[in-house]
Protein backbone atom coordinates (compact mmCIF):
# COMPACT_ATOMS: atom_id res chain seq x y z
CA UNK A 1 0.00 0.00 0.00
CA UNK A 2 1.57 3.53 -0.81
CA UNK A 3 -0.19 5.40 1.84
CA UNK A 4 1.33 8.52 -0.21
CA UNK A 5 -0.41 10.23 -3.32
CA UNK A 6 -0.72 13.51 -4.55
CA UNK A 7 -3.80 14.75 -5.71
CA UNK A 8 -4.69 17.78 -7.49
CA UNK A 9 -1.33 18.57 -6.74
CA UNK A 10 -1.38 18.01 -3.55
CA UNK A 11 0.12 15.17 -1.14
CA UNK A 12 -2.35 13.71 0.83
CA UNK A 13 -1.49 10.42 3.50
CA UNK A 14 -4.08 7.97 2.84
CA UNK A 15 -7.58 10.39 2.87
CA UNK A 16 -5.80 13.40 4.54
CA UNK A 17 -4.58 16.69 2.66
CA UNK A 18 -0.94 17.48 3.99
CA UNK A 19 -1.50 21.43 3.85
CA UNK A 20 -4.36 21.83 5.87
CA UNK A 21 -2.76 19.09 8.55
CA UNK A 22 0.34 21.79 8.48
CA UNK A 23 -2.27 24.51 8.74
CA UNK A 24 -4.32 23.12 12.08
CA UNK A 25 -1.57 21.33 14.51
CA UNK A 26 1.73 23.34 12.85
CA UNK A 27 4.96 22.65 11.56
CA UNK A 28 7.22 20.95 12.29
CA UNK A 29 4.91 17.45 12.42
CA UNK A 30 5.44 13.93 11.90
CA UNK A 31 1.77 11.92 10.30
CA UNK A 32 1.79 8.47 10.40
CA UNK A 33 -0.45 6.32 8.21
CA UNK A 34 -2.06 3.38 11.00
CA UNK A 35 -3.58 1.59 7.15
CA UNK A 36 -0.18 1.79 6.12
CA UNK A 37 1.16 0.38 9.18
CA UNK A 38 -1.62 -2.35 8.97
CA UNK A 39 -0.94 -3.65 5.15
CA UNK A 40 2.91 -4.36 6.69
CA UNK A 41 1.64 -5.92 9.17
CA UNK A 42 -0.70 -8.45 8.01
CA UNK A 43 2.14 -8.65 4.52
CA UNK A 44 4.68 -9.99 7.38
CA UNK A 45 2.53 -12.31 9.00
CA UNK A 46 1.14 -13.39 5.77
CA UNK A 47 4.58 -14.07 4.59
CA UNK A 48 5.07 -16.93 7.12
CA UNK A 49 1.63 -18.12 7.78
CA UNK A 50 2.77 -21.48 6.44
CA UNK A 51 5.01 -21.72 10.08
CA UNK A 52 4.15 -20.82 13.75
CA UNK A 53 5.97 -17.53 13.97
CA UNK A 54 5.13 -14.11 16.03
CA UNK A 55 6.30 -10.23 14.85
CA UNK A 56 7.52 -8.77 17.86
CA UNK A 57 7.63 -4.86 16.41
CA UNK A 58 11.09 -3.44 17.43
CA UNK A 59 9.23 -0.34 19.69
CA UNK A 60 12.59 1.89 19.01
CA UNK A 61 11.70 2.23 15.92
CA UNK A 62 8.49 4.23 16.89
CA UNK A 63 7.60 4.33 20.17
CA UNK A 64 4.36 6.57 19.99
CA UNK A 65 1.23 4.84 22.30
CA UNK A 66 -0.85 5.15 19.34
CA UNK A 67 1.48 3.47 17.48
CA UNK A 68 2.02 0.92 19.37
CA UNK A 69 -1.76 0.25 20.04
CA UNK A 70 -2.36 -0.31 16.75
CA UNK A 71 0.05 -3.08 16.45
CA UNK A 72 -1.68 -4.45 20.08
CA UNK A 73 -4.93 -4.28 17.81
CA UNK A 74 -3.24 -6.54 14.85
CA UNK A 75 -1.78 -9.37 17.46
CA UNK A 76 1.85 -7.96 17.32
CA UNK A 77 4.18 -8.76 19.97
CA UNK A 78 6.92 -6.47 20.69
CA UNK A 79 10.64 -6.13 21.25
CA UNK A 80 11.87 -3.88 24.05
CA UNK A 81 15.29 -2.41 25.20
CA UNK A 82 14.83 -0.81 27.90
CA UNK A 83 12.08 -0.33 30.97
CA UNK A 84 10.41 2.80 29.55
CA UNK A 85 9.81 1.15 26.29
CA UNK A 86 8.24 -1.95 28.43
CA UNK A 87 5.95 0.79 29.97
CA UNK A 88 5.27 1.90 27.18
CA UNK A 89 3.82 -1.18 25.35
CA UNK A 90 1.99 -1.94 28.93
CA UNK A 91 0.15 1.45 28.39
CA UNK A 92 -0.90 0.57 24.87
CA UNK A 93 -2.69 -2.41 25.78
CA UNK A 94 0.13 -4.78 24.94
CA UNK A 95 0.62 -8.63 26.98
CA UNK A 96 3.47 -8.99 28.48
CA UNK A 97 3.29 -12.70 27.22
CA UNK A 98 4.31 -11.33 24.08
CA UNK A 99 7.75 -9.35 24.79
CA UNK A 100 10.68 -9.83 24.51
CA UNK A 101 13.56 -8.17 26.04
CA UNK A 102 16.50 -7.03 24.35
CA UNK A 103 19.61 -4.99 25.02
CA UNK A 104 22.92 -5.34 26.03
CA UNK A 105 22.71 -3.21 29.73
CA UNK A 106 19.69 -4.39 31.15
CA UNK A 107 19.82 -3.19 34.91
CA UNK A 108 18.36 -5.00 37.61
CA UNK A 109 15.28 -2.76 38.53
CA UNK A 110 14.30 -3.59 34.52
CA UNK A 111 15.02 -7.10 34.57
CA UNK A 112 12.97 -6.50 38.02
CA UNK A 113 9.91 -5.19 36.36
CA UNK A 114 10.10 -7.70 33.39
CA UNK A 115 10.09 -10.63 35.69
CA UNK A 116 7.50 -9.04 37.91
CA UNK A 117 4.99 -8.09 34.69
CA UNK A 118 6.20 -11.57 33.14
CA UNK A 119 7.80 -11.04 29.27
CA UNK A 120 7.96 -13.91 27.21
CA UNK A 121 12.16 -13.84 26.96
CA UNK A 122 15.16 -12.33 27.73
CA UNK A 123 17.46 -11.77 25.08
CA UNK A 124 20.45 -12.19 26.83
CA UNK A 125 23.59 -10.46 25.61
CA UNK A 126 26.82 -11.46 27.65
CA UNK A 127 27.50 -14.10 30.20
CA UNK A 128 27.20 -11.31 33.04
CA UNK A 129 24.17 -10.53 31.83
CA UNK A 130 22.82 -14.27 32.01
CA UNK A 131 24.90 -14.34 36.03
CA UNK A 132 22.81 -11.13 37.00
CA UNK A 133 19.53 -12.89 35.72
CA UNK A 134 19.84 -15.73 36.96
CA UNK A 135 20.75 -13.88 40.75
CA UNK A 136 17.61 -11.59 40.33
CA UNK A 137 15.30 -14.00 39.12
CA UNK A 138 16.25 -16.40 41.93
CA UNK A 139 16.41 -13.94 44.31
CA UNK A 140 12.64 -12.83 43.26
CA UNK A 141 11.94 -16.95 43.81
CA UNK A 142 10.58 -16.61 39.94
CA UNK A 143 12.28 -18.46 36.67
CA UNK A 144 13.84 -16.35 34.31
CA UNK A 145 12.87 -17.48 29.72
CA UNK A 146 16.01 -16.98 28.44
CA UNK A 147 17.29 -17.03 24.91
CA UNK A 148 21.23 -16.01 23.60
CA UNK A 149 21.40 -13.49 21.73
CA UNK A 150 24.84 -14.97 19.38
CA UNK A 151 27.10 -12.67 17.25
CA UNK A 152 27.01 -14.63 14.16
CA UNK A 153 29.84 -12.57 12.77
CA UNK A 154 28.17 -11.92 9.29
CA UNK A 155 28.42 -8.80 6.94
CA UNK A 156 25.62 -7.15 7.45
CA UNK A 157 26.68 -4.90 4.31
CA UNK A 158 24.51 -1.72 5.90
CA UNK A 159 26.14 1.05 7.42
CA UNK A 160 28.62 0.57 9.90
CA UNK A 161 26.48 2.48 12.43
CA UNK A 162 24.11 0.23 11.95
CA UNK A 163 25.54 -3.26 11.71
CA UNK A 164 25.22 -5.37 14.45
CA UNK A 165 26.65 -9.04 13.71
CA UNK A 166 30.00 -8.19 13.05
CA UNK A 167 32.51 -9.91 15.89
CA UNK A 168 33.73 -6.34 16.52
CA UNK A 169 30.20 -5.19 17.46
CA UNK A 170 29.19 -4.82 20.91
CA UNK A 171 26.52 -7.24 20.07
CA UNK A 172 25.39 -10.92 21.93
CA UNK A 173 27.38 -13.33 22.86
CA UNK A 174 29.79 -14.78 20.30
CA UNK A 175 28.25 -17.96 18.66
CA UNK A 176 31.15 -20.55 19.32
CA UNK A 177 30.76 -19.68 23.55
CA UNK A 178 27.06 -19.92 23.17
CA UNK A 179 27.08 -23.52 23.73
CA UNK A 180 28.48 -23.72 27.05
CA UNK A 181 26.40 -20.79 28.27
CA UNK A 182 23.19 -22.42 27.18
CA UNK A 183 24.48 -25.62 28.92
CA UNK A 184 24.92 -23.28 31.65
CA UNK A 185 21.11 -21.89 31.75
CA UNK A 186 19.55 -25.43 31.38
CA UNK A 187 21.69 -26.68 34.41
CA UNK A 188 19.91 -23.37 36.75
CA UNK A 189 16.92 -23.96 38.73
CA UNK A 190 16.30 -20.35 37.82
CA UNK A 191 16.68 -20.11 33.94
CA UNK A 192 14.82 -21.39 31.72
CA UNK A 193 15.85 -21.76 27.90
CA UNK A 194 13.58 -20.75 25.50
CA UNK A 195 15.31 -20.16 22.43
CA UNK A 196 18.05 -17.95 20.42
CA UNK A 197 18.30 -15.08 18.99
CA UNK A 198 20.41 -13.28 16.49
CA UNK A 199 19.80 -9.60 14.92
CA UNK A 200 22.41 -8.66 12.73
CA UNK A 201 21.68 -5.18 11.72
CA UNK A 202 18.90 -2.87 9.95
CA UNK A 203 18.59 -1.82 7.15
CA UNK A 204 19.64 -4.68 5.33
CA UNK A 205 18.73 -4.58 1.18
CA UNK A 206 20.14 -8.20 0.61
CA UNK A 207 19.09 -11.39 1.34
CA UNK A 208 22.55 -13.03 2.21
CA UNK A 209 23.52 -11.50 5.37
CA UNK A 210 20.16 -13.10 7.15
CA UNK A 211 20.53 -16.45 5.34
CA UNK A 212 24.08 -16.90 5.99
CA UNK A 213 23.01 -15.74 9.74
CA UNK A 214 20.36 -18.21 10.26
CA UNK A 215 22.41 -21.14 8.51
CA UNK A 216 25.06 -20.45 11.67
CA UNK A 217 22.26 -20.42 14.15
CA UNK A 218 20.55 -23.62 12.59
CA UNK A 219 24.11 -25.36 13.01
CA UNK A 220 24.51 -23.84 16.74
CA UNK A 221 20.64 -25.07 17.64
CA UNK A 222 21.86 -28.77 16.08
CA UNK A 223 24.36 -28.67 18.22
CA UNK A 224 22.23 -27.72 21.36
CA UNK A 225 19.64 -30.56 20.19
CA UNK A 226 22.35 -33.43 20.38
CA UNK A 227 23.33 -31.71 23.68
CA UNK A 228 19.68 -32.73 24.97
CA UNK A 229 18.82 -29.18 24.79
CA UNK A 230 15.24 -28.07 22.81
CA UNK A 231 14.41 -24.64 21.58
CA UNK A 232 10.48 -23.22 21.81
CA UNK A 233 11.76 -20.56 19.40
CA UNK A 234 14.28 -19.05 17.46
CA UNK A 235 14.27 -14.89 17.04
CA UNK A 236 15.46 -13.73 13.92
CA UNK A 237 15.61 -10.21 14.85
CA UNK A 238 14.80 -7.48 12.77
CA UNK A 239 16.52 -5.57 9.86
CA UNK A 240 14.66 -5.68 6.75
CA UNK A 241 15.13 -2.25 4.41
CA UNK A 242 12.95 0.01 3.09
CA UNK A 243 13.02 2.18 0.33
CA UNK A 244 14.51 5.41 0.88
CA UNK A 245 16.09 6.43 -2.74
CA UNK A 246 16.63 4.14 -5.12
CA UNK A 247 17.19 1.05 -3.00
CA UNK A 248 15.47 -2.49 -4.22
CA UNK A 249 14.97 -3.90 -0.43
CA UNK A 250 14.15 -7.84 -0.84
CA UNK A 251 10.24 -8.41 -0.44
CA UNK A 252 8.79 -9.90 2.36
CA UNK A 253 7.72 -12.72 0.76
CA UNK A 254 11.17 -13.07 -0.70
CA UNK A 255 12.94 -12.98 2.74
CA UNK A 256 10.19 -15.67 4.01
CA UNK A 257 10.76 -17.95 1.14
CA UNK A 258 14.88 -17.83 1.90
CA UNK A 259 14.20 -18.21 5.55
CA UNK A 260 11.52 -21.11 5.36
CA UNK A 261 13.76 -22.59 2.54
CA UNK A 262 16.70 -22.84 4.87
CA UNK A 263 14.74 -23.51 7.91
CA UNK A 264 13.54 -27.06 6.29
CA UNK A 265 11.76 -29.27 8.78
CA UNK A 266 12.30 -27.52 11.72
CA UNK A 267 9.39 -26.52 13.79
CA UNK A 268 10.44 -24.14 16.35
CA UNK A 269 8.49 -21.12 16.20
CA UNK A 270 10.20 -18.42 14.54
CA UNK A 271 10.51 -14.39 16.15
CA UNK A 272 11.01 -11.66 14.22
CA UNK A 273 11.73 -7.91 15.31
CA UNK A 274 11.15 -5.80 12.13
CA UNK A 275 10.81 -1.70 12.85
CA UNK A 276 11.53 -0.06 10.07
CA UNK A 277 9.91 -2.29 7.61
CA UNK A 278 6.53 -2.17 9.41
CA UNK A 279 6.72 1.83 10.48
CA UNK A 280 9.25 3.75 8.06
CA UNK A 281 7.37 4.28 5.04
CA UNK A 282 3.96 5.03 6.52
CA UNK A 283 5.21 8.10 7.84
CA UNK A 284 6.27 11.23 6.70
CA UNK A 285 7.83 14.56 8.70
CA UNK A 286 6.48 18.19 7.42
CA UNK A 287 8.46 21.42 7.39
CA UNK A 288 7.91 24.69 6.05
CA UNK A 289 10.59 26.71 4.71
CA UNK A 290 11.65 29.96 6.39
CA UNK A 291 14.11 31.29 4.35
CA UNK A 292 15.62 31.08 0.99
CA UNK A 293 18.88 32.16 1.10
CA UNK A 294 21.75 31.88 -1.35
CA UNK A 295 25.80 32.18 -0.08
CA UNK A 296 28.81 32.02 -2.90
CA UNK A 297 26.41 30.42 -5.63
CA UNK A 298 25.11 27.97 -3.04
CA UNK A 299 21.01 28.03 -2.45
CA UNK A 300 19.16 26.66 0.77
CA UNK A 301 15.95 26.45 1.90
CA UNK A 302 15.96 26.81 5.65
CA UNK A 303 13.21 25.05 7.37
CA UNK A 304 11.57 24.54 10.41
CA UNK A 305 12.49 21.07 11.27
CA UNK A 306 15.98 20.06 12.17
CA UNK A 307 18.18 17.79 13.37
CA UNK A 308 16.84 17.29 16.34
CA UNK A 309 13.85 16.50 14.92
CA UNK A 310 15.49 13.90 12.52
CA UNK A 311 18.97 12.99 13.10
CA UNK A 312 19.28 10.29 10.54
CA UNK A 313 21.04 12.56 7.56
CA UNK A 314 23.38 14.34 10.35
CA UNK A 315 24.12 11.33 12.13
CA UNK A 316 24.78 8.97 9.15
CA UNK A 317 24.35 10.66 5.89
CA UNK A 318 21.31 8.88 5.52
CA UNK A 319 18.70 10.04 2.53
CA UNK A 320 14.76 10.94 2.99
CA UNK A 321 13.18 11.82 -0.38
CA UNK A 322 12.02 15.45 -0.29
CA UNK A 323 8.95 16.93 -1.79
CA UNK A 324 6.88 20.24 -2.07
CA UNK A 325 3.43 19.19 -0.45
CA UNK A 326 1.61 21.14 -3.34
CA UNK A 327 2.60 21.73 -6.71
CA UNK A 328 3.34 24.80 -8.15
CA UNK A 329 4.33 24.76 -12.01
CA UNK A 330 5.12 28.32 -11.85
CA UNK A 331 7.75 28.32 -9.35
CA UNK A 332 11.23 27.74 -10.74
CA UNK A 333 13.28 24.23 -9.72
CA UNK A 334 16.38 25.74 -7.98
CA UNK A 335 19.37 22.86 -6.88
CA UNK A 336 19.34 23.22 -2.47
CA UNK A 337 20.25 21.94 0.44
CA UNK A 338 17.50 21.75 2.22
CA UNK A 339 19.09 22.83 6.17
CA UNK A 340 17.50 23.58 9.91
CA UNK A 341 17.99 25.87 12.42
CA UNK A 342 20.29 24.58 14.50
CA UNK A 343 23.83 25.74 14.88
CA UNK A 344 25.95 23.04 13.31
CA UNK A 345 26.93 21.88 9.93
CA UNK A 346 25.15 18.64 10.05
CA UNK A 347 22.05 20.09 10.52
CA UNK A 348 20.39 19.03 6.88
CA UNK A 349 17.73 17.26 5.61
CA UNK A 350 18.74 16.68 2.11
CA UNK A 351 21.33 18.17 0.15
CA UNK A 352 21.63 19.12 -3.39
CA UNK A 353 17.62 18.51 -4.10
CA UNK A 354 16.25 19.97 -7.38
CA UNK A 355 13.13 21.77 -5.42
CA UNK A 356 10.56 23.88 -6.81
CA UNK A 357 9.54 25.84 -3.78
CA UNK A 358 9.69 28.97 -2.12
CA UNK A 359 9.51 30.84 1.36
CA UNK A 360 6.33 29.93 2.93
CA UNK A 361 5.78 26.16 1.63
CA UNK A 362 5.89 23.63 2.90
CA UNK A 363 7.65 20.38 2.38
CA UNK A 364 7.38 16.24 3.16
CA UNK A 365 9.91 14.50 3.90
CA UNK A 366 9.25 11.10 3.20
CA UNK A 367 10.08 7.20 4.87
CA UNK A 368 10.28 9.60 8.31
CA UNK A 369 8.04 7.16 10.15
CA UNK A 370 10.91 4.83 11.47
CA UNK A 371 14.10 6.28 13.86
CA UNK A 372 12.76 9.78 13.61
CA UNK A 373 10.82 11.01 15.90
CA UNK A 374 12.20 8.49 18.41
CA UNK A 375 15.65 10.02 18.32
CA UNK A 376 14.08 13.76 18.32
CA UNK A 377 15.94 15.91 20.95
CA UNK A 378 15.73 19.17 22.66
CA UNK A 379 19.10 20.39 21.14
CA UNK A 380 19.12 24.03 20.84
CA UNK A 381 16.09 24.22 23.18
CA UNK A 382 13.64 23.43 20.13
CA UNK A 383 10.39 22.49 21.61
CA UNK A 384 9.46 18.37 19.76
CA UNK A 385 7.85 17.69 17.41
CA UNK A 386 3.75 17.20 17.26
CA UNK A 387 2.67 13.64 16.08
CA UNK A 388 -0.15 12.83 14.22
CA UNK A 389 -1.82 9.24 13.21
CA UNK A 390 -4.14 9.35 10.16
CA UNK A 391 -6.68 6.71 8.90
CA UNK A 392 -8.56 7.05 5.92
CA UNK A 393 -9.84 10.80 6.09
CA UNK A 394 -9.59 11.13 9.94
CA UNK A 395 -6.62 12.17 10.97
CA UNK A 396 -5.92 12.06 15.55
CA UNK A 397 -3.11 14.39 17.19
CA UNK A 398 -1.26 11.54 19.10
CA UNK A 399 1.39 13.61 20.56
CA UNK A 400 0.77 17.03 21.48
CA UNK A 401 3.85 19.61 20.46
CA UNK A 402 5.89 20.19 23.39
CA UNK A 403 6.11 23.51 25.09
CA UNK A 404 8.79 25.38 27.01
CA UNK A 405 7.12 24.78 30.07
CA UNK A 406 7.31 20.91 29.19
CA UNK A 407 11.20 21.55 28.65
CA UNK A 408 11.88 23.91 31.78
CA UNK A 409 9.76 21.26 34.34
CA UNK A 410 12.44 19.48 35.46
CA UNK A 411 15.41 21.93 36.04
CA UNK A 412 15.26 24.52 38.64
CA UNK A 413 17.37 27.05 39.07
CA UNK A 414 20.47 26.53 42.30
CA UNK A 415 20.03 28.83 44.96
CA UNK A 416 22.73 31.59 44.16
CA UNK A 417 25.96 30.41 44.06
CA UNK A 418 29.49 31.83 45.36
CA UNK A 419 31.24 33.21 42.13
CA UNK A 420 35.12 33.97 42.16
CA UNK A 421 35.80 37.41 41.27
N1 LIG B 1 16.00 -6.00 17.13
C1 LIG B 1 17.10 -5.49 17.69
C2 LIG B 1 17.77 -6.24 18.74
C3 LIG B 1 17.59 -4.24 17.26
O1 LIG B 1 18.69 -3.75 17.82
C4 LIG B 1 16.91 -3.53 16.24
C5 LIG B 1 17.39 -2.24 15.78
C6 LIG B 1 15.75 -4.09 15.70
C7 LIG B 1 15.33 -5.33 16.16
C8 LIG B 1 14.95 -3.42 14.63
O2 LIG B 1 15.67 -3.27 13.46
P1 LIG B 1 14.92 -2.76 12.12
O3 LIG B 1 13.94 -3.82 11.72
O4 LIG B 1 14.26 -1.49 12.45
O5 LIG B 1 16.02 -2.61 11.14
N2 LIG B 1 18.67 4.51 14.27
C9 LIG B 1 19.06 3.71 13.14
C10 LIG B 1 18.63 2.27 13.27
C11 LIG B 1 19.12 1.59 14.53
C12 LIG B 1 18.62 0.18 14.66
C13 LIG B 1 18.92 -0.36 16.00
N3 LIG B 1 18.43 -1.68 16.26
C14 LIG B 1 18.54 4.36 11.87
O6 LIG B 1 17.90 5.41 11.95
O7 LIG B 1 18.78 3.87 10.78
Amino acid sequence: MNALSRRNGELHLEEVGLSALAERHGTPLYVYSAGAIEARYRDFTEAFSGHPHRVCYAVKANSNLAVLQLLVQLGAGFDIVSGGELERVLRAGGDPAGIVFSGVGKTVTEMERALEVGVACFNVESEAELMRLEAVADRLGVVAPVSLRVNPDVDAATHPYISTGLKENKFGIAIGAAAALYRYAADADALLVKGVDCHIGSQLTRLEPFVDALDRVLALVAALNRDGIELDHIDLGGGLGVRYHDETPPTVADYAEAILARLGTRRETLLFEPGRWLVGEAGVFLTRIEYVKENEGRHFFVVDGAMNDLLRPALYGSFHGIEPVMNSPETPTTEVDVVGPVCESSDFLGKNRMLAATAGDLLAVTTAGAYGFGMASNYNSRNRAAEVLVRGEHDYLVRRRETLADQLALEQLAPPLPVSG
